[in-house]
């Protein structure tokens, strides 16, 4: 049977009623990717058992998918016409997919020039209203905030909790495919901080265990390791580039029911462990999407985290083709030969 999007195969879990009409491009069932060659690297002969939770592979290439699906299925049974968010850019293509799928008007407000090339592609060709603003993804989000007051539009931030609703559905598929287990650890970036605690909720519930949870922010952008609000974000990392994030008590609650940790780690640690993701493990994300990985890397590396015999899963947010640029900017150029086996046969031999 073909896999009915995570609406239809977790709805026991779900606050939605049988007959709803459910949104769904089929997103989740995400594959859980073993990872022995990374594991030796961040943690040599110590038997960690790590995984890959590969988000992007969801429909509009990352996990906001499983969210959406929810909060437009949502907004259409309570008859709105009009969705918005403010994104730093995945969030925007996903609903505007969704958006579109649904047929309803869908506006998104993202940070002038700080919004990954794949992201703004695709928000376009589904149609959305892009609204770019002289202001970060914060100023944005106070924005769709205010409009949502003052007008009849439903907002489809991760501050709406049909989001989290959807995006719990997660979990539950990493213990599914753990064989009905949590992790020990369970490592991902934290931005605006809606994920962290999605995943919190659908652990909890789904009564298999719990994971402690590891956070990784950029050290740029890391107002919940810092414990103030950051003015001028700043990242290389733009999907995680948030001073203020909304769902910030909830995540230090998270953070401290679970026994875990939140720290940030440097954009050259970001875009190493994205690195080590491609090169040794075939697997190509967005740099946020590392950023779970550089925070168990350097918490290992440190002494806090020790991983010997442990099972860590790190969830991968996005697809690496969301921001062709940075990885383009940030590996060698191609060689150039002419057209001609001396040259190639040369090339070889080098
Ligand atoms: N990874 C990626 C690829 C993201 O796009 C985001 C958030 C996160 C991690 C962090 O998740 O906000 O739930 O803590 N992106 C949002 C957006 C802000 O607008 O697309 P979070």
């Amino acid at each position: 049977m073909s896999w009915p999007g995570v609406i239809h195969a977790y709805l026991p879990y779900l606050p939605f009623a049988a007959d709803t009409p459910i949104i769904t491009l089929n997103e989740g069932n995400t594959p859980l990717i073993r990872a022995d060659r990374l594991a030796e690297a961040i943690a040599p002969k110590a038997g960690l058992q790590l995984y890959l939770k590969y988000e992007g592979l969801n429909p509009t290439g990352s996990f906001k998918d499983r969210g959406m699906t929810a909060a437009i299925t949502q907004a259409v049974a309570e008859g709105a016409k009009t969705v918005i968010c403010a994104s730093t850019g995945n969030t925007a293509a996903s609903a505007a997919a969704y958006a579109a799928r649904a047929g309803l008007r869908c506006l998104v407000l993202v940070p002038e020039g700080k919004i990954a090339l794949g992201k703004l592609a695709a928000s376009l060709a589904y149609g959305a209203e892009v609204i770019s603003i002289a202001g970060s993804f914060d100023d944005g989000l106070n924005l769709v905030c205010e409009i949502v007051r003052r007008q009849p539009i439903a907002l489809v931030n991760s501050i709406n909790p049909w989001r989290l609703e959807g995006q719990k559905t997660a979990a539950f598929e990493i213990c599914d495919q753990l064989g009905g287990r949590a992790p020990d650890w369970h490592c991902l970036p934290v931005g605006n901080a809606g994920n962290i605690s999605a995943y919190w909720l659908g652990y909890r519930q789904y009564g298999k265990g719990l994971p402690r949870l590891l956070g990784g922010q950029a050290s740029g952008a890391a107002p919940i390791v810092l414990g103030r609000v950051v003015e001028k974000p700043e990242t290389l990392a733009t999907a995680i580039r948030i001073g203020n994030p909304a769902r910030w008590q909830q995540a230090l609650a998270a953070l401290d029911e679970s026994g875990g940790i939140i720290t940030a780690v440097s954009d050259d640690d970001i875009l190493q462990s994205w690195r080590l993701l491609a090169r040794l493990e075939g697997v190509f994300v967005e740099p946020a999407s590392a950023t779970g990985l550089a925070a168990l890397k350097q918490q290992i590396a440190l002494g806090e985290i020790d991983p010997v015999g442990k099972t860590a899963v790190c969830v991968l947010t996005g697809h690496g083709l969301k921001d062709p640029a940075t990885a383009v900017a940030h590996a060698n150029p191609p060689h150039t030969l002419p057209a001609d086996i001396t040259a190639l046969e040369a090339y070889l031999q080098r």
